[in-house]
């Protein structure tokens, strides 16, 4: 079978570290199934910046472009962010959704049962919970024009961005959102602030429409504020959750802390054809970076993320997976994870106990 070639993109911060502890095992597990990966390095983010002076540079997307999918650890940092906006690292991360049109942005929060107790919520909240928060990623207020900034009349300094939606923007996501309810529990929540935005009425008059097509999804709708404290309130009475750019990049971290940690959350960027981008739903951890101490196991479900979704290699998924229950079930756990009793290991420890329980022999540390 001929290899897939993944583009990997570590960026900053904890970047590098936690991909290369998922390309290790990318590796084992592929050897392991007789499955051939072709890792293609890519600059973005800050590291592009200084390389290039872009922080998305055209060879990087054409690397991504040419990819079956793209491995993204994260970017950004204090170094770039007085940087004028379009030269941001963040703009460079924009840039590659925007130019791969990953639309659909699929952010689980699932609790693993070893980290019940890691929550700072009270173990029976957070129990079980199972939430697929579908967030549009290439709209909304992040792309909305007119945006920057400007002096209004009374000589004052304002910035400015618009937050827009149109029909089509809104049906596909939803049609994504419906699909997936279908082969979860069957639930859909909308949530907008339809009671202040009319790209919020737009939203869920769209929404409710393309919810016709799918009799057999229960629609509900909710307001953000209200979505944002019944997520931490009662989390098991969420199923599917699809939502606009700027709600589900805050919806999502608050999600992550049912499961312990912002640190366990991975997350899949897809198009309607062309490569899907994997990549966690956290930052590059500027506080902790160069210590070998961040947690590699969001980045290591999003590898999974990218074999059972972009490449059609559900077996390595599995084994990813397998790993991380393994080696949680074990005991071990980074520093935002750890409680007392626990074995806590760093970045890189963490990337072998992975290895040693992927190859089947889990010796201790
Ligand atoms: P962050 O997600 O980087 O960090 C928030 C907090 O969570 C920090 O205390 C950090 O140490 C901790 N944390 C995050 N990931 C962790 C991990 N894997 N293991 C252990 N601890 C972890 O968010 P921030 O501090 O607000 O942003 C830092 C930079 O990251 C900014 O430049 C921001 O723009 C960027 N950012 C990038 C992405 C991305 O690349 N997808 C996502 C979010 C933020
Ligand atoms: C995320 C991040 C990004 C976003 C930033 C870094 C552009 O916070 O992936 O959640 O807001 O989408
Ligand atoms: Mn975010």
């Amino acid at each position: 079978t001929p290899p897939h070639h993944v583009a990997v993109l570590p960026g900053d911060g904890i970047g590098p570290e936690i991909s290369k502890v998922a390309v290790a095992l990318l590796k084992q597990a592929g050897q392991k199934e007789g499955v051939d990966f072709e890792f293609t390095e890519a600059a973005i983010g800050g590291a592009a910046i200084d390389a290039t002076g872009s922080p998305l540079p055209e060879e990087t997307l054409q690397i991504c472009r040419q990819s079956d999918a793209v491995l993204l650890a994260a970017i950004g940092g204090y170094k770039w962010d007085q940087l004028p906006p379009e030269q941001r690292p963040e703009r460079g991360l924009l840039g590659l959704r925007a130019g791969l049109g990953t639309f659909a942005n699929l952010r689980p929060a699932v609790v693993l049962p070893h980290l019940a107790e890691a929550s700072t919520l009270k173990r029976e909240v957070v129990e079980g919970v199972d939430i697929m928060i579908v967030r549009e990623l290439v709209g909304g207020i992040y792309f909305g024009q007119p945006r920057g900034f400007s002096t209004n009349e009374q000589g004052h300094k304002i910035g400015f961005n618009t937050m827009v939606y149109s029909e089509p923007e809104v049906e596909r996501i939803a049609h994504v959102a419906f699909q997936l309810a279908q082969k979860r529990q069957g639930r859909l929540c909308s949530v907008e602030k339809s009671n202040v935005l009319e790209v919020s009425m737009l939203w869920k008059e769209v929404v409710s429409r393309v919810g016709e097509q799918y009799p057999d999804v229960e629609l509900s709708h909710m307001y953000v504020d209200n979505a944002a404290m019944q997520i931490i309130r009662n989390p098991k009475s969420f199923d599917t959750i699809v939502t606009g750019n700027i709600f589900g990049d805050i919806l999502s971290d608050a999600a992550s802390m049912l499961t312990g940690s912002l640190g366990m959350l991975p997350s899949a960027s897809t198009s309607d054809d062309g490569p899907g981008i994997f990549e966690p739903v956290h930052g590059s951890a500027p506080d902790i970076a160069g210590q070998d101490v961040a947690n590699p196991l969001a980045m290591v479900l999003s590898a999974a993320m990218m074999c059972r979704y972009g490449l059609d290699l559900p077996q390595i998924a599995e084994h990813l997976e397998n790993a991380v229950s393994a080696a949680l079930d074990a005991g071990y756990r980074t520093g935002d994870l750890h409680t007392p009793g626990m074995q806590r290991v760093g970045c890189s420890e963490m990337g072998d106990v992975l290895t040693r329980y992927l190859v089947g022999e889990p010796a201790p540390v």
